[in-house]
């Protein structure tokens, strides 16, 4: 596999992609990606490509368009030296919370990023938990959208509650589907915030629909961002007789103070994944970082040697 396969790093997430070498038992491939006197991104692919099955790995998180426009010319780099195939691998895919247009004269940025990322030359894209599974429709390539939910449900705290004393919240309407997933599959009960969002940056939980007195709670979710949906909910959860509240979020982009609104907030364990590396300024000690390596590790390796990656999509929320 050594001589046929080349994975790059863009500057978002240099640690994720090393351990995903490591597994793949590659070095992370050599390339410039620094910046022009006046900002521009600047990048030379250190090795030769031509003919190789080449992945990249960069994360669309913050500095958000540093990240993006870095990801773009890499792709556009690596095609103009002949690589054989392209697969953009994104494990936080950036811009995908407008992805339809919900007032007047708004854009899709969704839609917009998957034009972008088509014609900078990728083959496919490979990334975990998009904020909706429909924005794989907006490629016109191949997307695999892996799933975080083994990680998280490996994870200490969660394995040692008893199904009986849990239930699963989503902490809107809009995330019942992927609560509903986890519920089947820890065979727990399953309940809902009724979030109303009264700014861009904050949320009121009014009600909770389910049985929460007395249960361990597990809000399940793609993002925490501001952390209002989050914290908003663990509020209500404790109000309405929860004895704890963990929380599962998938990409921890903790904008703004979020990791310290978090940290006093009423959730007792908020587990990320490391599809966002965490700043040594976000670290807190109810924030616990599950890392996403080994998945994909195993999906990169198997679309290399065009095997099925079903396999690894065992949980699809319906
Ligand atoms: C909303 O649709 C998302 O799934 C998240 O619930 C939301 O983006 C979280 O944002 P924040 O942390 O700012 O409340």
């Amino acid at each position: 596999m050594v001589n046929s396969i080349s994975v790059f790093s863009g500057n978002s997430n240099p640690d994720l992609c090393q351990k995903i070498c490591d597994m793949i038992k590659v070095k992370p491939a050599p390339a410039l990606i620094s910046r022009f006197s006046d900002g521009e991104v600047r990048v030379k692919i250190e090795e030769n490509v031509r003919g190789k099955d080449v992945f990249v790995v960069q994360s669309t998180s913050s500095p958000v368009n540093e990240n993006l426009m870095e990801l773009l010319i890499m792709i556009d780099a690596l095609r103009r030296a002949s690589a054989k195939r392209i697969t953009a691998v994104i494990p936080y895919f950036g811009y995908a919370r407008q992805d339809r247009k919900d007032q007047p004269r708004v854009p899709i940025t969704a839609k917009l990023v998957a034009n972008l990322i088509d014609n900078a030359g990728a083959n496919r894209v490979l990334t975990m938990d998009l904020h909706a599974g429909q924005i794989q429709g907006f490629f016109d390539i191949p997307v695999d959208n892996l799933y975080a939910v083994n990680a998280f449900l490996d994870y200490s705290s969660i394995k040692s509650v008893n199904s009986a004393d849990l239930v699963v919240v989503s902490p809107d309407v809009g995330g019942i589907k992927i609560a509903r997933a986890y519920a089947k599959r820890l065979g727990a009960g399953l309940a809902i915030v009724d979030k109303r969002r009264v700014s861009p940056d904050s949320t009121e939980a009014m009600h909770i629909l389910g049985e929460v007195d007395g249960k361990i709670a597990l809000i399940v979710d793609d993002i925490i961002a501001t952390g209002s949906s989050l914290i908003e909910g663990a509020r209500a959860l404790k109000k309405f007789g929860a004895k704890k509240v963990y929380a599962a979020i998938s990409h921890g982009v903790l904008s703004k103070d979020a990791a310290d609104r978090v940290e006093n907030s009423d959730i007792d364990e908020l587990l990320i994944t490391d599809s966002i590396a965490l700043s040594e300024e976000k670290k807190r000690s109810k924030i616990k970082v599950i890392s996403v390596a080994s998945l994909f590790a195993e999906a990169i390796q198997r679309i290399h040697l065009e095997k099925s990656i079903s396999i690894l999509f065992d949980f699809v929320p319906q």
